[in-house]
């Protein structure tokens, strides 16, 4: 099974983590699932931005972004080219390495 290599986060993953997951597994249940609390405030619909995850290694490997997703993702605090919603991902044949951006949306206007 692939594996999903979750990065240190200080708030939702303070050691990173280390996750099996099947393949076709969509990444943000994996991970909350294990106990990584990645904010999903739409309720993983795609409609907010709150869960968006940098994918460091093997990016390429997943199914493209839509439309939709990418409109979204350029609201995102800290849009990376290799940024995704971890509600739309679904899980390849490949490890992946995945860094929760220090902030989301909510947090940046919540605190300026
Ligand atoms: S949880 Fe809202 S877009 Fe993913």
């Amino acid at each position: 099974m692939p594996r999903l290599i979750f990065l240190p986060n200080e708030e939702r993953c303070k050691d990173g983590a280390v996750i099996e997951a099947p393949v076709g597994a969509n990444l943000i249940e994996v991970a909350v699932e294990n106990g990584i609390d990645i904010e999903h405030a739409c309720e993983m619909s795609c409609a907010c931005t709150t869960c968006h995850v940098i994918i460091r290694k093997n990016f390429s490997s997943l199914e493209p972004s839509t439309e939709t997703e990418d409109d979204l993702l350029d609201k995102a605090w800290g849009l990376e080219p290799d940024s995704r919603l971890s509600c739309q991902v679904l899980v390849g044949n490949d490890d992946l390495v995945i860094e929760i951006p220090r902030y989301t949306i909510n947090q940046v206007s919540e605190n300026h």
